[in-house]
């Protein structure tokens, strides 16, 4: 077999999975890949960031006319365009706009999926040239027809159809699930198109790495001062001291967990309790594809797909990673953490 004959490209590979459902008629399909099409478009303009500065874009007209803006609200209009033009959706909820956007096709039946959406993730690394991310979730919506509705949105992760994540990093990749494990793919910049490259994608057996901003440390619950102490203790067997590793992007830095073998962590504080990360668009998609790689997703009491959300933007205090890890900060929570968290 020649190398040409292995490649299997993101729309084939979708087609493939919906073929096994006779009554699928495409729309996950075509939601996916409208979303694979604005990532693309996103990737070009990652890329070319910093020319912007050479090219004399900021403050001035780009070529076709517009004013330059900011990386994350650029890709926030690509997303929204995309999901827009493509019909199969009736409302985006999106980190960058403080009420759902719903809208109705011209052309068709009103798309029956809703999508929460993280469009760029990290964005205070762009400038030092660091990964960032995507993230997303797909929802089918609740109510029967018309623009889609806030109720549509909040959802618990229980109810996702799908989720996935774009990394724009070292090479771009999108991983996603409907469910049925976890895929990646990685896009050939010269031809523009997405092939899987991380089939079944699952937690290594051993992890060794911790992910969280210890700056934060003083203000960290009990029990998870006791999960970094014990994250730093010598004991070789279980590959202890463990090794810190965090770039402030959570897509970037689940993704080389997922790949490694570790935990990403970002708690509750005094200050924040519910910690700083959206449920919807942020915890939830990324909790979808942990569980689906045999991992973990925790609030530190409750798992984090059975929340039922109240608000679009609300947040939650947040541990992914391999089983074990997760469960081991979910007892510390447990045992010195309590009372200031309520557990029960
Ligand atoms: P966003 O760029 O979408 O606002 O998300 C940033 C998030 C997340 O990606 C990352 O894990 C976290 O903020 C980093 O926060 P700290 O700088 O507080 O560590
Ligand atoms: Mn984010
Ligand atoms: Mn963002």
């Amino acid at each position: 077999m020649t190398p040409a004959h292995r490649i299997k490209t993101l729309t084939q590979f979708i087609v493939e999975r919906q073929a096994q459902y006779p009554h699928a008629k495409g729309a996950l399909t075509r939601l996916l890949n409208d979303i694979a099409t604005a990532a693309k478009i996103v990737n070009r303009e990652i890329n070319a960031a910093g020319l912007v500065d050479i090219l004399g874009y900021e403050g001035s007209d780009n070529i076709q006319g517009e004013a330059q803006k900011k990386l994350d609200v650029y890709a926030n209009e690509r997303f929204i365009e995309a999901l827009k033009g493509g019909g199969e959706c009736c409302a985006i909820a999106s980190e960058e706009n403080e009420k759902i956007i719903s809208f109705q096709n011209e052309f068709s039946d009103l798309g029956k999926y809703v999508i929460a959406i993280d469009p760029l993730d990290g964005s205070s690394n762009i400038d030092a040239n660091v990964s960032i991310g995507t993230v997303f979730s797909i929802y089918r919506r609740r109510s029967e027809s018309g623009p889609g509705v806030l109720e549509d949105m909040l959802q618990p992760g229980v109810n996702l159809v799908a989720a996935g994540y774009v990394i724009y990093g070292s090479s771009t990749m999108l991983v996603y699930t409907t469910g049925k494990g976890v895929n990646g793919f990685t896009l050939d910049p010269s031809v523009g198109i997405f092939c899987l490259s991380h089939p079944d994608m699952r937690f290594p057996e051993t992890a060794n790495i911790y992910s969280i901003n210890e700056g934060n440390y003083i203000y960290f619950p009990e029990g998870i001062k006791r999960y970094l102490k014990y994250c730093q203790e010598d004991d070789p067997a279980t590959l202890r001291p463990f090794t810190s590793r965090y770039i402030g992007s959570m897509v970037a830095d689940f993704h080389r967990n997922l790949i490694k073998g570790g935990i990403f962590m970002y708690p509750g504080t005094k200050k924040q309790p519910s910690g700083k990360l959206r449920l919807l668009y942020e915890c939830n998609p990324v909790a979808f594809i942990a569980e689906q790689a045999g991992g973990k997703a925790s609030d530190g009491i409750r798992r984090i797909m059975e929340i039922q959300p109240k608000t679009l933007h609300q947040r939650a205090p947040f541990f992914v990673g391999p089983k074990a890890m997760v469960e081991k900060v979910e007892v510390l929570l447990k045992t010195y953490s309590s009372e200031e968290l309520h557990i029960k």
